[in-house]
């Protein structure tokens, strides 16, 4: 498996600046918030999204070094993302992330919940700051459609009449919108063309749809200390994904279990069993490794360089996590 590390290896350097930066940002208005926030960020995540803001940046700036504005788009990047981890561990009720405790189970629902307004209010700030009022709304949108995504997830919980379109439809708003507003960010901030700024829109926006749907497929098939959150829930609180809703097209009596929310004895062990027996992780795998390609299509706008590489090696790294 391609290692994070090596994959990232252009903008290492700027990834370790990023780490230092990020937790001067997020300051000490607060203890509990400052204690929320730093825990958050120096536990460390994979930091896939401000790496692909990071290699965009370097890709599309030949000569010379990439700005800081770059770098502040980068920091705002994860900031956004984090926040809205410490949202969905309350939604889902959520124990661990990052293989560390969550906000929620540290602290409480009140105080995770201060924490993610508070790690996004700070977003918008900065991001307001950055004076490019394109980057702004393409920014602003995202943290809309995350709030929208987690509704409509909140809303079809055990539907069993959710489509694979509902789903990617919520997976874009849910995952796949930063990435690909803030890789076309980082592109608007380099001054490249509109049409190259739409590719890089496209290519982020099938990368997180791939990285969505195989994070989905890793909750039924890997462990909770590989993933470093738990593995298996979500079948469990009624998120129906890509695994579950191939799965549904070849087994009718999963649909009576799903329906009646897994109140009898057995009930969960049978519906895993179902997905297990079924093509849905194989079906999930291939509509995964069909976004990934998309991805790397929309590149051919890039004059290759060790970045423009890293990008499209960052389409088989998400693949890669499932193998
Ligand atoms: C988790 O994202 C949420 C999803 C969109 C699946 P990551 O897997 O990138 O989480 P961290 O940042 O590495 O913890
Ligand atoms: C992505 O979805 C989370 C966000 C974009 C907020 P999941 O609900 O699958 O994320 P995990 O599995 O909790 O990391
Ligand atoms: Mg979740
Ligand atoms: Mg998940």
């Amino acid at each position: 498996m391609t290692s994070v590390t090596s994959l990232f290896a252009p903008v290492e350097a700027d990834l370790c600046l990023l780490t230092e930066n990020l937790k001067k940002l997020v300051g000490a208005r607060h203890p509990i918030l400052y204690a929320a926030a730093e825990h958050l960020f120096g536990a460390g995540g994979k930091r896939v999204r401000p790496a692909i803001v990071l290699l965009v940046a370097r890709a599309t700036i030949l000569e010379g070094d990439i700005t800081p504005r770059h770098r502040r788009l980068a920091e705002i990047t994860e900031m956004i993302h984090t926040a809205s981890l410490v949202h969905d561990d309350v939604v889902d009720e959520s124990e661990v992330r990052r293989n560390v405790p969550t906000v929620n189970s540290l602290f409480n629902n009140r105080v995770a919940v201060l924490a993610g307004d508070f790690l996004f209010g700070q977003s918008a700030w900065y991001l307001a700051n950055l004076d490019n009022l394109e980057v702004v709304k393409l920014l602003s949108e995202v943290i809309k459609d995350m709030a929208e995504g987690e509704i409509q997830q909140g809303l079809n919980r055990f539907d069993t009449t959710t489509t694979i379109e509902d789903y990617l439809q919520k997976s874009y708003n849910k995952t796949a919108s930063l990435i690909a507003n803030s890789a076309k960010a980082a592109g608007v901030l380099s001054g490249v063309s509109s049409d190259t700024a739409n590719c890089l829109y496209h290519y982020g926006r099938h990368v997180g749809l791939a990285f969505q749907i195989v994070d989905d497929i890793l909750d039924f098939t890997a462990s909770t200390e590989v993933l470093g959150k738990p593995a298996g829930s979500d079948l469990v609180s009624g998120n129906l994904t890509a695994p579950v809703l191939y799965a549904l097209e070849e087994k009718p009596y999963l649909e009576v279990l799903i329906e009646r929310e897994f109140t009898q004895p057995d009930d969960l062990k049978q519906a895993l069993g179902l997905v297990e027996e079924s093509q849905g992780i194989e079906h999930s795998r291939e509509l995964a490794a069909y976004h990934a390609k998309a991805a790397v299509q929309y590149l051919s706008n890039l004059k290759a360089s060790e970045s423009s590489q890293a990008l499209i090696d960052v389409a088989d790294y998400v693949l890669s996590r499932i193998y």
